[in-house]
């Protein structure tokens, strides 16, 4: 097996759903899953499709009043659709209504009717099958499921039935594939799910049916054609039929064979993968599976999400709110990879402003645009301090810690690993103060500051490309990545591929524009006209947002005009003992020179904007009439950096 080589498949999902939240974690997990594989140069094939047969798929039919396949090919289709509206770059799409798929399958049940099992029995044998069923339903139904006695959808009792089907004789394998995970041949993460496997298997599992005999729309038995194989074992084998068990042994053996295969899914499905397929593999005389992920299991606002609660959170709308890269980055950055919770949707917009807006796009924006004011292109550093080593060390850090974090399957980390790198960027781009070494005329000291900022959000814009694949496309042309090295590479190469000093950059929109509650654009980096940038307040606010908003006294000590904006100022404010600029649109109705000295009230924690070019922390407060203006000020007995409540 060589672990370079990952075979990464989701769950194929069943087509009487639409595609939700849900199903795009999954899937989005393996898509950065793969494209991380492929950018430390490891080789992927990533598999993902829609389970298509089954009782439920047919009834869904026909209360459309359609044709089963009629009905698959309307229902796949929507999930493909999402997944490329999400950037899945998926290698393969399996449905299991594919001609290869039902050859594979055929070939698969022929192999396990001839095996017999260790202790030489048939692997397949007829039985008969009894259970509680629901005429209404057309399907066997737990004593669990019922309610007081009765079918919940159907308020009808069920009638015994007994069936005959045939049987796959598990219990001659469950101690070996227990064996198999406990020693990690088969690796099933987080521990506490590998706990729970060898759980049930302790507990003892009966043989399972793997046919039904009642339910039409599926794949016949090869060996019984009165019969259909039961849609759980059929569809599990999309993981073989899909690189070509039926009929390209020599791919199939590439990936199943010989790759790392790693299977993703959540724990509502984990029995059938950790233990009946690998039973049933190990009957065939294949290969397991090297790794099951199974990540958590999420609720809506408290609720699982379901068809009839109707709160079931579409993808493809985030997608239209917050772009296809930050959909893909909200939804991964939710909870630790494997772990359950709770998806409140109302927080993304914070979010989103928080990381991607400010921490990442606003670094960016900062950065290229003062570059751009200095000649437009990668400045040429020159002697490197201990802190501009730090920030490259940290660069090449982040690097090792998204390479571990893949191998770790820690999504979180791997995201991890660029954000802290962004973060420190940002302070460093903030305590090296370009525009103070800029009005100092260190001018050597400038260009290092900027290029090794650069630098910097360069690598942590490729480390970010398999979250945010369009984004990080755009930041790294802005910091002046050459159009021929923009497919990123990990590991070693990166400081190979530095920047270039004299190679263009620039910036035109915002990478990621503010948004407001509702997850409209405000955008605040670039203001349509000269404004202080304030924006419009809507609705009421409850006390605890008035509460996150500091106020304090400031004292201007130096003022402005803005060349080339007629409204704004450029202010120098001391708060307490920290000097701090700010931008104000109060030229039209203050002399700069007037307001030295005066104390005013300003926003303290109001993330660091750019407007017009000028870098700004913190907003004036100023009462507005008309065209009339004025400051409020606390002229008087307080001090600066005054707290106002
Ligand atoms: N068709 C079967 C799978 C066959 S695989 C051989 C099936 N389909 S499903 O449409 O119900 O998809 C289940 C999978 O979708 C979960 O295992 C998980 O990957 C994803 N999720 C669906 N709902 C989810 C949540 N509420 N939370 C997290 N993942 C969820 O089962």
């Amino acid at each position: 097996m060589s672990s370079n080589r990952l075979f990464i498949t989701t769950p194929i999902y069943y087509v009487n759903d639409k595609p939700h939240i849900g199903h795009a974690y999954t899937t989005i997990a393996g898509d950065v899953i793969a494209r991380a594989h492929r950018m430390f140069g490891g080789e992927a094939y990533y598999l993902t499709g829609t389970d298509e047969h089954g009782s439920k798929v047919a009834e869904s039919a026909a209360a459309a009043g359609v044709a089963p396949q009629a009905f698959c090919d309307v229902q796949s289709a929507l999930f493909r659709a999402a997944w490329d509206q999400l950037l899945i770059k998926y290698d393969d799409f399996i449905r299991t209504t594919d001609d290869r798929h039902k050859r594979g399958v055929v070939r698969f049940l022929q192999r396990l009717h001839a095996a017999k099992s260790p202790d030489g029995h048939p692997v397949i044998y007829p039985g008969t099958y009894s259970g509680l069923y629901c005429v209404g339903c057309e399907k066997f139904i737990t004593e669990k499921e019922l309610v007081n006695g009765k079918c919940p959808h159907h308020l009808k009792e069920p009638v015994k039935v007994t069936e005959k089907n045939y049987f796959f004789r598990l219990r001659s394998y469950s101690a070996r594939v227990g064996a198999l995970i406990e020693q990690g041949t088969i690796l099933v993460n987080p521990p506490e799910r590998k706990a729970e496997v060898l759980g049930l298997i302790k507990h003892g599992l009966d043989d399972f049916s793997l046919s039904r005999e009642k339910v039409k729309w599926g794949i016949p038995l090869p060996f019984d054609s009165s019969q259909n194989t039961y849609v759980w074992v059929e569809a599990l084998q999309n993981y073989i039929t899909a690189p070509g068990y039926a009929d390209d042994r020599e791919r199939f053996d590439h990936w199943w064979t010989h790759g790392h295969v790693l299977h993703l899914m959540a724990k509502d499905i984990l029995k059938f993968h950790a233990v009946f397929w690998p039973a049933m593999l190990l009957a065939a005389g294949e290969k397991t599976p090297h790794e099951l992920f199974v990540h958590g299991f999420f609720t809506v606002n408290g609720e699982k999400m379901s068809k009839s609660l109707g709160n079931a959170i579409d993808p493809t709308a985030m997608v239209v709110t917050y772009g296809a890269d930050a959909a893909r980055y909200l939804l991964l950055v939710q909870f630790p990879f494997g772990v359950d919770g709770d998806i409140q949707a109302e927080r993304f917009p914070e979010r989103y402003n928080a990381d991607l807006a400010n921490d990442l796009g606003n670094l960016t924006s900062r950065v290229v645009k003062f570059c751009e004011r200095i000649g437009g292109t990668v400045p040429e550093p020159g002697k490197l301090e201990a802190v501009d080593r730090a920030l490259l060390v940290a660069g090449k850090k982040a690097v090792d810690g998204m390479r571990e974090a893949l191998e770790q399957r820690n999504l979180l980390a791997m995201i991890g690993a660029p954000m802290g790198l962004v973060r420190e960027a940002n302070r460093y781009f903030d305590a090296s103060a370009p525009w103070q070494l800029q009005k100092e005329g260190k001018e050597e000291r400038l260009r290092t500051t900027l290029y090794v900022s650069l630098e910097a959000i360069r690598v942590a814009a490729a480390l970010l490309s398999p979250v945010l694949p369009t984004k990080s496309l755009d930041i790294r042309r802005a910091v002046g990545v050459a159009a021929d090295r923009l497919e990123p590479t990990g590991g070693e190469l990166e400081h190979l591929r530095a920047l270039q000093p004299g190679a263009p950059v620039g910036i035109g929109d915002p990478v990621f524009p503010r948004i407001d509650k509702k997850g409209k654009a405000v955008d605040i980096q670039s203001p349509p006209s000269d404004a202080d940038g304030q924006t419009e307040t809507e609705g009421l606010i409850d006390i605890d947002d008035f509460g996150k908003v500091q106020l304090v006294v400031a004292e201007v000590i130096e003022a402005e005009r803005v060349e080339g904006a007629d409204r704004l100022l450029r202010l120098k404010v001391k708060v307490g003992s920290e000097e701090r600029p700010l931008v104000a649109g109060i030229a039209e109705h203050y002399e700069p020179e007037a307001l030295i000295g005066r104390r005013v009230i300003i926003v303290k924690n109001l993330k660091p904007a750019t407007i017009r070019g000028v870098e700004s922390r913190g907003m004036l407060l100023a009462a507005k009439k008309g065209k009339k203006l004025t400051l409020v000020t606390t002229d008087g007995e307080i001090p600066s950096g005054a707290s106002v409540g």
